[in-house]
């Protein structure tokens, strides 16, 4: 044990501040083990009730860095882009965002992570492509950035290493839940991964991490106040997660949804919410003068072909079949698909994201426990979204499952996400608030 941990912790607890080479200390011996969990834990306690300066959480950020190795483009000739989602329900976003900046002419290397309990992963997502590759080694991610301008692949083990370490820590001691210990956990890899420009999808509502649209201010505000202080140009986007994103919640139906959408069909408030993540990227990154040039250039990529040509260098690249991009059918397909009809009318006042979600969960689209199996194929298709107008009979979600007994399990839950209202309701209008 470290009798030298004691008077951090303590002055902590007490609300006072602890110096950058401080919190290194704690860190290191964590990470050497001369420090033992409980009094990380303690520390770790502490902070989420007294919080942490903006000086602290920038130092916590950059030694978490520091512990591990840092990607490097400035030999690149092309501006280096990232973008990062607190996770929510049906979002697809990268896998349009990717290729399409790539496109534009950045660099855009995405490290995601695999989906837990009820938010998805993009890696998950993309390993409903057959033979699609998602553990690349740093050498081999790095040339095929500077051969294709992008590449979707896992969290490297090698960057941070100090996070995945006090992740663990946190989800065993109720310490998750703490602004600058998330701002510091998402930045620290952001920083690590090299780009110089970095916009966050900060998102809010019953299927995100933020339940208010005031907590995930004050999130993004941390963030780009880390991203700033770290010499990037960093940018946040609130945006809602009450219902799903897009119809697509499951994992080739949502790969099916990004396809479509690169393709020039697929919903509009998928396209809405990548030209605008894509927006603000190319302006940060000097890719577009002005807004409108941004949205007249990510419009012309996509209409053009010249997208999803990208993804699919993309796929190929990374050992999938790049005909999926043209033919999604090629993706698997659930044996058994059940429409879930309404049994009233009205206009629809509620989808909820959550319990959409937890049904696609219960059909095995998602994990329970780190390393649990995901079944590529299920999920559920929301039909009905708020504002809609539904007469008796009308579809509310399609069910796409393994067993029609899990059907069955997912329909039941599925009818407690949908709320339908006698009175008009009208549809959200997609407003983005930026923070940055
Ligand atoms: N996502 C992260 O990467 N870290 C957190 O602490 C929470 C969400």
């Amino acid at each position: 044990m470290s009798s030298g941990a004691v008077p951090l912790i303590e002055r902590k607890k007490s609300g006072g501040e602890l110096a950058p080479s401080e919190i290194r200390s704690l860190l290191a011996g964590y990470l050497d083990r001369s420090i033992p969990d409980y009094q990380v834990a303690a520390w770790l306690m502490a902070v989420c009730w007294r919080g942490m300066t903006e000086g602290e959480t920038l130092a916590m950020t950059q030694a978490m860095v520091d512990t591990g190795a840092t990607l490097e483009w400035a030999s690149l000739d092309r501006p280096t882009v990232d973008k990062h989602s607190t996770g929510g329900v049906g979002d697809k976003t990268s896998l349009v965002l990717v290729p399409l900046m790539a496109e534009a002419g950045a660099a855009f290397v995405k490290m995601s992570g695999r989906g837990l309990g009820h938010t998805g992963g993009t890696l998950d997502k993309l390993e409903s492509i057959a033979g699609f590759r998602t553990e690349l080694g740093l050498e081999e991610m790095s040339a095929q950035v500077r051969r294709i301008g992008c590449a979707l692949v896992g969290q490297s083990p090698a960057l941070v290493p100090a996070d995945g370490a006090l992740y663990s820590l946190r989800d065993v001691t109720a310490t998750v839940n703490s602004v600058p210990l998330i701002a510091s956990s998402i930045m620290s890899k952001k920083l690590a991964g090299g780009a110089g420009t970095i916009v966050l999808d900060v998102k809010w509502g019953s299927g995100a991490f933020m339940p208010t649209q005031e907590a995930a201010r004050e999130l993004a505000r941390a963030l780009v106040r880390i991203g700033e202080g770290a010499g990037r140009r960093t940018r946040a986007v609130l945006s809602s997660m009450r219902e799903p994103l897009g119809r697509a919640v499951g994992n080739a139906l949502e790969v099916r949804e990004a396809l479509d959408t690169l393709n020039g069909g697929g919903p509009a408030d998928l396209w809405a919410l990548t030209v605008e993540l894509g927006t603000h990227l190319m302006l940060l990154s000097g890719l577009a003068s002005s807004a409108d040039d941004a949205v007249r250039t990510l419009t012309a990529l996509r209409d053009s072909g010249a997208a999803a040509r990208r993804m699919e260098m993309l796929v190929e690249a990374q050992g999938g079949d790049p005909r999926v991009v043209a033919r999604p059918d090629l993706l698997p397909a659930a044996p058994i698909v059940r429409t879930v009809a309404a049994d009233g009318e009205g206009w629809v006042a509620e989808a909820d994201a959550r319990t959409v979600a937890e049904a696609a969960l219960q059909l095995g689209a998602g994990r329970l426990r780190k390393g649990d199996p995901v079944d590529p194929a299920v999920g559920v298709a929301v039909l009905a979204r708020v504002g809609d107008r539904l007469a008796p009979g009308a579809p509310l979600a399609g069910v796409h499952a393994r067993t029609e007994a899990a059907a069955e399990a997912a329909e039941t839950h599925l009818r407690a996400a949908f709320r339908l209202s006698p009175e008009v309701v009208a549809a959200p209008v997609d407003l983005y608030e930026t923070v940055g």
